[in-house]
């Protein structure tokens, strides 16, 4: 592929400009699929388009809405799409991450759908398509469609751009054909998806989902040995390519804090006895995350084994996100009450047990706390991936730290080492927890070392470079069947 042009579809950018005391300042969003595909983007020079999201984000845009990134750097461009108020209410708050997102992530949320929303999603997918077709210098382009705000985006590209490669990529779960069957619009979405060169899932079992999907709902030929579907005639690969982080670098890491430092800072910061062990929990306020279960765990912790209820602090960060959505405002609600709860439970002179930390952490806070913590806990009731728990493991150059693990994020398959749980079992997580504060030095090491040697080889240029190597091989395929 090298020398054809990449051009990169999502709706959140990699960067945000916000206005703030009257300064425009750069944000970095919590999103896991801007911490893998930024990485990528910076190595092929690319062309991003996404949503310009910021207070200030018109302000340093060109005039084709354009502005070079990283900042001061200028490595790629990120072409901002502007959507209206109702735009982006319908589309992505409303189908998008009202309707798709529990739809997928089977969360025991219940589903919205409704026709409006449906219309913006469809009017903000063509939006973007025709963004696409402005930004192609040629008519073959190599598109990286990004996650489940783009279902029809493939389709539209393919009937305008015949000949281009497209690769969508499903960041998140996808559930099995009964649950996907009640969406009004599920014919539509997967005939958009098989506009698609490829489609990837981080799993071989969400894959296999997608495929019965389709084979349930289309008329479609579907070929298990090849993982391919050929739908009006087109043939699309069905693969799953497990995403990843970008792995850090010497430089990087020799400018990181020891471990015992980020431990006396972190106490100082909050107020924790300096003798404690740490327990931490880094997600985005969402439901998904198992905040909730991880905070009963946290108490059966303490009812089970007294004796550690004055030795250990639990800090949680949660980013607020999509705080529009009645859902997300009252599950940070009940997480607040839940936490309080626990606190005036099990009171203790040297302050509270749980701390709940409700905002967004750069990534140097956040790996801060990595390094300070005894345990990780990721505790997803279903998640496509999970990148804290690669983060975490990135960050323990020093080989300690324990991490607890759900078995419904996708992450588990790859990092066995970890202690696996069911996230709904709060005994089950309570005894990993307990297990991993007392867990000794040489087996902490161990664990921590494969685990290591899994992520850092399984990065998420490997991600990408498995992704492109098959896209190259079906594009040369399509340009020796034209012959
Ligand atoms: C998940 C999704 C991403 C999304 C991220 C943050 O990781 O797969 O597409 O960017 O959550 O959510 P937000 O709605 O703030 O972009």
């Amino acid at each position: 592929l090298r020398g054809d042009q990449v051009i990169v579809v999502s709706n959140r950018e990699p960067y945000i400009h916000e206005m703030r005391d009257a300064q425009v300042v750069v944000d970095r969003p919590a999103s896991g699929l801007v911490t893998a595909v930024e990485p990528i983007m910076r190595a092929c020079s690319g062309t991003w388009i996404a949503h310009g999201s910021g207070s200030a984000d018109r302000q340093v845009v060109d005039r084709h809405d354009r502005v070079g990134l990283p900042p001061g750097q200028g490595d790629y461009q990120l072409r901002r799409i502007w959507l209206t108020p109702e735009q982006e209410q319908g589309y992505y708050y409303g189908f998008a991450n009202e309707g798709l997102w529990p739809l997928c992530h089977v969360a025991h949320v219940r589903p919205v759908f409704r026709a409006t929303d449906w219309e913006r999603y469809v009017e903000v997918n063509q939006l973007f398509a025709d963004a696409v077709v402005a930004e192609a210098r040629s008519e073959d382009p190599v598109v990286l469609v990004q996650d489940y705000h783009f279902a029809l985006l493939p389709a539209m590209v393919r009937k305008r751009l015949p000949r281009a490669t497209i690769l969508m990529f499903w960041h998140i779960p996808w559930p099995n054909p009964e649950s996907f069957g009640i969406c009004p619009w599920r014919d539509q979405i997967l005939e958009g998806m098989l506009g698609s060169t490829i489609v990837g899932f981080h799993t071989r079992f969400h894959g296999k989902n997608f495929i019965e999907t389709v084979d349930r709902h289309l008329e479609a030929r579907i070929e298990h040995e090849h993982s391919t579907v050929t739908y009006g005639g087109r043939p699309t690969l069905v693969e799953s390519y497990p995403i990843s982080i970008e792995w850090p670098t010497p430089e990087e890491t020799r400018t990181w804090p020891s471990p015992s430092q980020c431990r006396a800072e972190t106490c100082a910061r909050l107020g924790i006895p300096q003798g404690h062990q740490l327990v931490v929990g880094v997600d985005r306020f969402d439901y998904t995350k198992g905040i909730l279960e991880r905070l009963n765990a946290i108490e059966r912790l303490m009812e089970k084994y007294p004796a550690v209820r004055d030795r250990f602090t639990f800090v949680q960060v949660a980013a607020p996100t999509r705080a529009a959505l009645d859902e997300y405002r009252a599950f940070r609600r009940r997480i607040e009450e839940t936490a309080e709860r626990i606190n005036q439970r099990f009171p203790r002179a040297e302050g509270a047990v749980v701390r709940l930390l409700a905002t967004h952490h750069g990534h140097e806070a956040v790996m801060r706390l990595y390094r300070a913590a005894d345990v990780c806990m990721v505790t997803s009731l279903h998640d496509g991936m999970n990148l804290v728990c690669k983060e975490f493991v990135a960050a323990r150059d020093d080989l300690r730290g324990v991490l607890v693990l759900s078995r419904f994020a996708g992450a588990a398959r790859e990092m066995p080492e970890a202690l696996i749980v069911n996230p709904y079992d709060v005994e089950e997580v309570a005894d990993a927890v307990m297990v991993g504060l007392d867990m000794p030095g040489a087996e902490q090491r161990e664990r921590m070392a494969n685990l290591r040697s899994t992520v850092r080889e399984n990065n998420v240029f490997r991600w990408a470079g498995r992704m492109l190597t098959d896209a190259a091989r079906l594009r040369l395929r399509q340009r020796v069947s034209e012959r």
